[in-house]
């Protein structure tokens, strides 16, 4: 190394050591995920308000405790990863108060938020409010798209940001689609007509009709049937018995009420795609529709966590378009967007001029 290398190592060293500290956070409607470092955190987004019985004090039980202890009535405040109003707003910040007490997260730390869409003004005003209020991201904060976050967390890193691509981010409340072209997003379409929470929804309806109408399941329970037993790879006989008071006993199959409305949920993602986003973008950027149609499509977000998921989107999607389609997903993708926001805050403490 020549001296003159080595002085600029040391003053890249100096210009690094301010103790600032990177952390990445993504906002989701159901799930928020935290990533400084080696630590990732997944916390239900949530929180439910109580009141203490002796001060009369209002209290808030916060994130999974918050959904343990009431199920359903946890209130999820964001709705495709936005506040809708003050009061939402309010409910984000204490929810993130929280988290941030509860991972000891540092004011000294530059935070990038990952949040759904950047379309909605208003909603993203609101976040703003709320980011500027919370004690962390003194040396910086900013928002990014969650579905254009979610590709870097490839092996190639924030570079691969740069690139063309497609990305399917499969949510709880929403589904987005976002054409990214050479590190610009040039089509991005949300549809809470295709959600998690949907086939939640179905999921319950089809335990009921099984057990014709004896056995009503509450969303979380559905949720959480989907969420251990859901695949498309390996076909597993998973019974389950209730014991209802005085009407004896009813049994159902699990995994014929999930993988209905998987099929339905996957059927539906594949319309959206095929008559809506993919005319719309071959409309306003034809170049960039061939470009996307022959390279693989990102697949992020937590419903792509479901096993052979991938593997079926890609051959429904191949029999619709009539060509062949490849599908690559990133390790953990429920977990993706966090990362990429984790990159973009320790490059920017790197690269602090
Ligand atoms: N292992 C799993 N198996 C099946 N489904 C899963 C799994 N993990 C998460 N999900 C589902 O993925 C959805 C949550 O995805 P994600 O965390 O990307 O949503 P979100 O970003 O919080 O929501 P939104 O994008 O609507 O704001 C839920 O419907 C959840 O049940
Ligand atoms: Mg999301």
């Amino acid at each position: 190394m020549t001296e003159g290398e080595e002085l600029k190592n040391k003053q890249n060293d100096a210009k690094k050591d301010t103790g600032v500290v990177p952390i990445g956070i993504k906002l989701g409607s159901q799930r928020t995920v935290v990533v400084t470092g080696d630590n990732t955190h997944v916390i239900q987004t949530c929180v439910k308000e109580s009141e203490n019985p002796i001060t009369g004090e209002k209290e808030y039980v916060v994130g999974n405790e918050a959904l343990e202890l009431y199920g359903d009535e946890a209130i999820y405040m964001l709705r495709g990863g936005l506040p809708g109003n003050d009061e939402e707003a309010d409910l984000l910040r204490v929810f993130l108060g929280h988290i941030i007490e509860e991972y000891g997260l540092t004011e000294n730390s530059y935070v990038t938020y990952a949040v759904p869409s950047t379309e909605n003004e208003a909603g993203i005003d609101l976040i703003k409010k709320v980011i500027s209020q919370v004690p962390v991201g003194w040396a910086g904060k900013e928002i990014w798209n969650d579905s254009f976050l979610g590709a870097s967390a490839f092996p190639e890193g924030i570079d691969m940001i740069e690139k063309t691509f497609l990305v399917i981010n499969l949510g709880s409340s929403t589904t987005e689609l976002v054409a990214v072209r050479k590190g610009e997003i040039i089509l991005n379409m949300v549809t809470g007509t295709v959600c998690g929470d949907l086939v939640d929804r179905w999921i319950k309806n089809e335990i009921q009709n099984e057990t014709r109408g004896a056995v009503n399941v509450d969303l979380t329970t559905a949720r959480m049937y989907k969420e251990t037993y859901a695949n498309l790879k390996k076909w597993e006989n998973v019974q389950e018995s209730v014991h209802l008071f005085e009407r004896g006993k009813f049994s159902f199959r699990i995994d014929e009420c999930i993988i209905r409305p998987i099929i339905r949920y996957l059927d539906r993602l594949v319309d959206f795609m095929c008559l809506e986003f993919l005319p719309e973008l071959a409309e306003s950027h034809f170049s960039v529709y061939k470009q996307v149609l022959n390279r693989e499509f990102i697949l992020v977000g937590g419903m792509a966590e479901i096993e052979g998921l991938k593997e079926r989107l890609a051959t429904k999607l191949a029999e619709a378009l009539g060509t062949g389609i490849s599908i690559k997903c990133p390790e953990n993708p429920s977990t993706a967007s966090a990362r990429g926001a984790y990159l973009i805050s320790k490059y920017r403490i790197e690269n602090k001029q």
